[in-house]
């Protein structure tokens, strides 16, 4: 799924994006100077060296030597791809997927976008002309401008009244059978031509739409009663149900500063608490709550409210919510459980009691970690061995889901306090082997010292102009005719000329940004390595005149006036063969030319 996004793209992300804001909300840095420090997030230490340049936009770890742009820092820490990195850095700065990454991620998503979005503009013209979904509505206390916030639709009580509408063409058809809307009916029996039906009929349509508002699927509400009562869409090019969240779209359109979110099991849910002002309400489709679910939130708030109903299937739903929240349980983040009383699912508290006092239910939600022991005490009979022991097995896989860090540290600290154990060891046997290390031996050789670094860069000429771009990109458009370098024959100059081509082409050039450019190549390690090297020079301007120096400086020692000089001295003294004479000539038709 990894579809191609373009370099543009990720230049601009990288360069809108700044590093010390992303890792600062994950991880506590301290001014030092004009870099950021920190314990570094990637192995365990008791003294700070990580380090965060604003300046280069680059992170390094002199402890572990973990290093990289903006980029590698969510795909290291979040454990994300490459491609899902990129978007998550485009969404926060309120970017679009170019195209080009989108239709790769989407086979076919253009065409089957238009589709959706006309077949929402359908049901939603539908319930405006029909008596009985806008009387459903109504009776369900749901108003006008809420309907048409969520643009509420009603698929009529026909076999085809979608298909007959927009299925005129096999190509058509073909779409909205790809996009869901309509079902192939078994041709076996009897009829001769594959027919078609519409899957939705006589319900109330909820479209569920992505980010940027297109709607990718539906869900459809039963008029009276039916089996089943929600039918969804199935999963199409367009559609991952465990990927969206119902209401995202309109909570964001309501305001995009949240302090918090919450997750309530139904689409009914969310419309009410949006209508009564609970506009940070948001629904999963039918699911239990996935890592991709909770990533998507994490991105835009740091507080998540699970909203359950007090049935004993809310429980169940959430113990399952809490598992897959581990992973991403961590300090800086608030999970929370709230229970409704039985009988209850939000849609109908909040129409018995009003916001208020929904929203001071609020008050009472349970933190995560409380949730947990509250779960597992009761389980266990803490004044025998064996009891003691169920509860270290029960407790261990749930550790072991959880990143290491504050968080289960204090939890692992709550949890020995209960049994009355030593917290060492306790944590002893909770993360003892077996529980995986969050992140192993990435970086196995020790990495240079931070004091140790003046060596790097220093020496050899073409690495010197190398260090000098990459620290001062700018400075790549002071060199006059960087062309010439083309003549330099040098091993490795060919990474000199790109660099400095790109520093040129790229609007504002960072150290990130290059570095970002030769992700996949075999010479990334060993730049990202000068990368954090110590500065040669000041600052922008020195860094410009020493590279024009440089690249003249390579010229002369490794160009072709070099081997001219060379040749020339041969011919003297030793003579020259048939094939050095042939490269002395071209060198002096070239001459003249710097
Ligand atoms: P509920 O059965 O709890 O219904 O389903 P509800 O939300 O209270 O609906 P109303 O108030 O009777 O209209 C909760 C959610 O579970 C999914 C839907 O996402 C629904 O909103 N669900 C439920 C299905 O996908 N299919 C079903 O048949 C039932
Ligand atoms: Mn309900």
């Amino acid at each position: 799924m990894a579809g191609r996004i373009p370099q543009p793209f990720i230049d601009e992300i990288v360069s809108r994006s700044d590093i010390v804001e992303i890792i600062g909300a994950r991880v506590p840095l301290k001014k030092s100077g004009r870099e950021y420090k920190a314990c570094c997030p990637f192995h365990s230490e008791k003294s700070p060296s990580f380090w965060v340049s604003p300046e280069k936009q680059f992170y390094h770890c002199f402890g572990c030597g973990a290093h990289g742009t903006v980029v590698g820092f969510l795909m290291q820490y979040e454990k994300l791809g490459f491609p899902d990195a990129v978007a998550d850095l485009a969404e926060r700065a309120g970017l679009e997927l170019p195209r080009e990454a989108q239709a790769s991620r989407d086979p076919g998503g253009a065409d089957l976008h238009e589709v959706m979005a006309r077949a929402s503009r359908f049901y939603e013209q539908n319930l405006a002309d029909s008596e009985r979904g806008r009387q459903y509505l109504q009776a369900r206390g749901i108003d006008a401008p809420t309907g048409a916030k969520f643009c509420l639709g009603y698929a009529p009580d026909s076999w085809n009244a979608l298909l007959n509408r927009f299925g005129a063409q096999d190509e058509d058809r073909r779409r909205l059978l790809q996009a869901g809307l309509i079902i192939e009916r078994n041709s076996r029996e009897g009829s001769r031509t594959p027919g078609f039906y519409d899957r939705f009929r006589d319900r109330l349509m909820f479209p569920i739409r992505d980010s940027r508002g297109r709607v990718l699927a539906f869900g459809g509400r039963v008029i009276d009663e039916g089996e089943p009562k929600y039918l969804n869409s199935p999963e199409t090019p367009l559609f991952h149900k465990g990927r969206e969240l119902y209401g995202l779209y309109e909570a964001r359109q309501a305001r995009t500063d949240f302090k918090r979110l919450m997750i309530v099991e139904g689409y009914m849910d969310v419309v009410r608490l949006h209508q009564s002002g609970i506009t940070y309400a948001v629904a999963t489709l039918g699911t239990a709550t996935t890592q991709e679910h909770l990533n998507k939130i994490f991105r835009i708030t740091s507080e998540l409210v699970f909203c359950f109903d007090g049935d004993r299937a809310g429980r169940q739903a959430a113990w399952r919510a809490l598992e897959n929240a581990l992973p991403l349980a961590r300090d800086g983040r608030e999970l929370k459980f709230l229970f409704l009383p039985e009988g209850h699912d939000p849609d109908t508290l909040v129409a018995a009691e009003g916001a208020t006092a929904f929203e001071n239910r609020l008050k009472t939600a349970v933190p995560l970690s409380e949730y947990l022991l509250q779960q597992l005490l009761p389980q266990v009979d803490l004044g025998s061995v064996d009891g003691r022991a169920k509860l270290k097995a029960l407790a261990q896989p749930l550790f072991a889901r959880m990143p290491e860090g504050v968080y289960r540290e204090l939890l692992a600290e709550r949890l020995a306090a209960e049994i009355r154990m030593p917290t060492g060891k306790l944590k002893e046997l909770l993360f003892a082997a077996g529980a995986p290390k969050r992140h192993g031996a990435q970086n196995p050789e020790p990495a240079p010292r931070r004091h140790g670094r003046m060596s790097i860069g220093r020496g050899n000429l073409l690495t010197q102009a190398i260090t000098l771009v990459l620290h001062h990109p700018a400075a790549a458009r002071a060199v006059k005719e960087p062309e010439t370098l083309g003549r330099v024959d040098r091993p490795g100059v060919s990474v000199l000329r790109d660099l400095l081509e790109q520093a040129v082409a790229v609007a504002q050039p960072s150290t990130a940004v290059l570095l970002e450019r030769w992700r996949d190549r075999a010479e990334y390690g060993r730049l990202a390595e000068l990368a954090m090297a110590e500065p040669l020079v000041a600052d922008a301007q020195a860094a410009a005149q020493e590279l024009q120096m440089a690249v003249e400086k390579l010229l002369e020692e490794y160009g072709p006036g070099r081997r001219m000089d060379e040749l020339l001295r041969k011919a003297e003294e030793l003579g020259l063969n048939y094939e050095e004479k042939a490269e002395l000539s071209l060198l002096l038709k070239s001459k003249g030319r710097p």
